[in-house]
């Protein structure tokens, strides 16, 4: 047992928590001290079921001794090596695993540290690559509303949070967004893809045309929103994106750092919905959450643009210290054995059914107004409190926790994404709580 059991911070003010209400936190911390497989531990020695991957990072559950050993030995043998102009062999083999285990066709890796990362890199390259091909006018990115790409500018930017974006100043120009695809009066009490709204994706084409497809770069989705409170897209909604996209040359970006291994029961969301993108931005499951790596995968296509000109020149002025960082990639690649040899990326079709069941359950729960599901992603959404949103939600978290089971909350919905390792029973101990939470809220 690690001896930082037994370290209370006498001290909480220094550091400035990220998306935490820091006055709350500090009148009441929450501390989490060590964790095994489902579970945490806090400080005051509680088991605490994580129904949320720690933040739909933690796809094969806490502490898992081949990762942490691969980590150990990687870290004794080359801890670092310099990105840029040199490399090591094993950043070139996990980019070899990552790829073939891609929606095909995405046969390139660029590494990153994190999903915002990811996707500020997937939108240079989109850039890049149209004015590499001669195409230097398609300057316009598309995002969506309520849609999240991460925290940083471009991901702000073509994001659609509004609390996300509104203290900012005026991020990036030439940005359009699509309408979200969130239907409550027509999907509510849903299981998997909703019938209603497919033919959202034509406002994509209005937007298009209001701009003329001259101008516009790539359009940037999740194909499932999660931090927006889970939004499955409707039948038919990203095949039409794709078929507008292939229309007029836009590129088509999947942010798949939620979606990708396996939270679906596939291993990438363009699995699930049988749609490929041009570009992929992954992060979280690709180390099981334990080292902070993202990866953005491209088709050969946009790779081979920039590979033009004379050779000793650098071909995209982009990369980070950390690209490829050889601690994290020991942990992606026992990462990823591990999700193989325990079938952890179809786990979530497996599990589908009675994870949807057991959740369409609390239907009749006090304050529920619509849940959402999909692989081993939840949503339940709850009337918010008059006058005071997220309250209720925030209520419920912090009770949920109290009881022993960690879920997260965003506005009034409560979302679940549980590590992929998750048994019926630890279903069942979740929905029991929420159901116990739901009478107990005001
Ligand atoms: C779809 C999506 N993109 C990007 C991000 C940002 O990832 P990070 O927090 O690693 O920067 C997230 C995080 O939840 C996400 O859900």
């Amino acid at each position: 047992m690690s001896n930082r059991l037994n370290l209370k911070p006498n001290d909480l003010s220094a550091f400035w928590m990220p998306f935490t209400a820091n006055r709350q936190f500090k009148q009441t911390p929450r501390m989490l001290v060590s964790a095994r497989d489902m579970h945490y531990t806090t400080d005051d020695g509680r088991k605490v079921l994580d129904g949320t991957a720690g933040l739909w990072c933690v796809n094969a559950g806490h502490c898992r001794a081949k990762i942490t050993e691969a980590i150990q030995t990687q870290a004794a043998e080359l801890d670092y090596a310099p990105a840029f102009q040199m490399g090591h062999p094993i950043v070139f083999d996990f980019a070899n695993r990552l790829v073939s285990m891609a929606p095909q066709g995405m046969d390139h890796v660029f590494f990153t540290n994190s999903g915002s990362e990811s996707v500020e890199t997937a939108l240079k390259i989109a850039l890049a690559y149209h004015r590499a091909k001669g195409n230097g006018s398609r300057f316009r990115l598309i995002g969506r509303e309520r849609g999240y790409h991460g925290v940083n500018f471009g991901g702000i930017s073509v994001g659609g949070i509004v609390a996300n974006r509104k203290m900012f100043g005026t991020l990036l120009t030439g940005v359009d967004h699509m309408p979200h695809t969130h239907l409550p009066g027509k999907n509510a009490f849903t299981r998997g893809e909703p019938e209603h709204g497919g033919d959202l994706a034509d406002q994509l084409e209005r937007i298009v045309t209001l701009h003329d497809a001259s101008t516009v770069a790539a359009v940037i989705v999740e194909p499932v929103a999660g931090s927006t409170g889970v939004l499955i897209p409707p039948k038919g909604y990203l095949k039409r994106l794709r078929e507008i996209c292939d229309k007029h040359d836009i590129l088509l970006i999947f942010d798949e750092v939620i979606t990708g291994f396996g939270r679906l029961g596939t291993p990438f969301g363009a699995d699930y919905f049988d749609v490929v993108p041009d570009i992929m931005t992954t992060a979280k499951g690709i180390t099981n959450g334990v080292i902070p790596m993202g990866a953005v995968f491209v088709k050969e296509e946009i790779h081979d643009a920039f590979m033009n000109g004379p050779e000793h020149l650098i071909e995209f002025f982009h990369g980070y210290t950390y690209s490829g960082n050889p601690i994290a990639c020991a942990a992606g690649i026992a990462t990823l054995e591990t999700y193989q040899e325990e079938g952890l990326l179809t786990r979530g079709a497996e599990l589908g059914n009675y994870w949807e069941d057991a959740l369409h359950s609390l239907k009749d729960a006090p304050y529920v107004i619509d849940i959402r599901s999909i692989g081993l992603v939840g949503a339940i959404e709850l009337e918010p409190m008059a006058g005071q949103p997220t309250k209720r939600a925030f209520s419920a978290f912090l009770k949920a926790f109290e009881k022993g089971v960690l879920i997260r909350t965003t506005g009034d919905i409560i979302a679940l994404s549980p590590p992929l390792i998750i048994e019926k029973g630890q279903i069942d101990e979740i929905v029991d709580c929420l159901r116990t939470v739901l009478t107990e809220v005001e």
